[in-house]
Formats: C-alpha cells, structure tokens, sequence
C-alpha cells in the first residue's frame, strides 16, 4: 500500500520525506488556499516546490469546469513536471477530458467519487487514479470505507488498471481500516500516518527498558 500526502504543506511534505514514508502527494484548491498560496505564478512555483521534494506522483487539480478549460489546463499542468498528476473532478465534461488527456499520455486522478458509478466511468475513461472520499461520506451519515472495500472488489473483478487512492482519510482508524481492504493507496496529512505510531504498551515499555538500563549504569 501507498501513502500519498494530502496537504500541500511544505514542512509536513519535507517531514514526511524525510522519514521515508511517502510516495506522493495529493493537493486539492482548498489545501493550496489553507497554504495562502494564490496566483498562477505562485500556485505553479509552490507545485515544482512538491515536486523537488517528493519523488512520486503529485496530483495538481484543475480549476475549469468546462471541456476545453480542463484539457488546457490539464496539458499546462502536466507539462509542468513529469512527477504532476492531472486531478479533475467527476463531472461528464471530467470523464471527457480524463479520456482525452490519456490518449495525450497524461495521468490523471479522477476526484471527488462518491459512488461506484463514478468510479468505473473514471476507470473505462482512463484515469490512472480514482479518489473515493471516506470521511465526507461518513460526514453524512453514509459508511466511505464501503465505498473503498466495493471499488477494490469490483476493480479486481473489471482487472482495471487504475489504482484506487481512499481519500478524506481524516483518522489513523480509517487508515488501519484501508490497509485491510488492500487498497492501492491512501492519501491523508501527516498525522494520521504519524498516529500508527502511537501505543501506550510503547511508551510504557520504553521507558521500563531506559530505567531498567539506567539503574545498572548510573
Ligand atoms: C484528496 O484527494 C482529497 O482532496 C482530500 O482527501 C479531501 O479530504 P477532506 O474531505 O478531508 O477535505
């Protein structure tokens, strides 16, 4: 399984690399904004930035809604940095540009999938990736990691080659819970991947071994 970052921090990606744990990132426009990164020049510099970190695939998302606005947009990306993974929404204009942008030879992240539905048109379109949303599914009553346990059994039946990223991964549990639906990979901030550490038995049984060391060499 793959840990993609989601944020668009630079620190938590350095970090994260740093630790050796990451192969890739995942941005979104409101993670940029919770950065302050705003106009094209920035947005552009603050994605090379990801990209000189990190060494796997970025997923940068388009602002257009329409056909041509995406695949233009989807091309400037793109040519960006061979690490830029195109993210377009699920829309019908989406799946068009998802398919164009794959005849060019562009990955792309297909976004915002809530549905199966939505997930194999993504798939029959060409995405490299589909992102179904696990917390915001959960924020309505409804049950994401479902969602996640249907599109690996139906990619594995389809033998689709598109690889399913679980996505608002917004708690280690969800995280534990992805690792157990073999999942290709999931993105989430860092402390969420950073949560797998934690064990009170650790803390505990450190600090009797440090003590237990100390007492004799002291
Ligand atoms: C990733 O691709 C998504 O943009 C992100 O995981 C959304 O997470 P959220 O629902 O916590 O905003």
């Amino acid at each position: 399984m793959k840990f993609f970052l989601d944020t668009a921090n630079i620190d938590h990606i350095s970090e994260a690399h740093w630790m050796g744990i990451i192969d890739g990132v995942t941005t979104n426009p409101s993670l940029m904004a919770k950065e302050g990164v705003k106009g094209e020049d920035n947005i552009i510099a603050h994605y090379l930035k990801i990209c000189e970190i990190v060494d796997g695939d970025v997923s940068a998302e388009v602002i257009s809604t329409d056909y041509q606005g995406m695949i233009s947009e989807g091309e400037k990306l793109a040519a960006l940095h061979n690490q830029i993974v195109v993210k377009i929404p699920v829309t019908e204009n989406g799946i068009r540009a998802i398919r164009y942008l794959t005849g060019k030879g562009i990955r792309t992240n297909c976004t915002l999938i809530f549905n199966p539905g939505q997930a194999l048109l993504a798939a029959k379109a060409g995405a490299t990736y589909v992102s179904p949303f696990i917390g915001r599914l959960d924020d309505i009553g409804e049950n994401g990691m479902d969602l996640v346990e249907k599109l690996v059994h139906i990619f594995d039946v389809y033998g689709f080659n598109t690889e399913i990223i679980a996505a608002s991964v917004r708690n280690t549990n969800h995280l534990l819970k992805c690792m157990e639906t073999g999942v290709d990979v999931v993105t989430c901030p860092l402390n969420v991947i950073t949560g797998l550490l934690n064990h009170p038995l650790t803390d505990t049984g450190l600090e009797k071994f440090l003590s237990d060391h100390r007492k004799l060499n002291d």
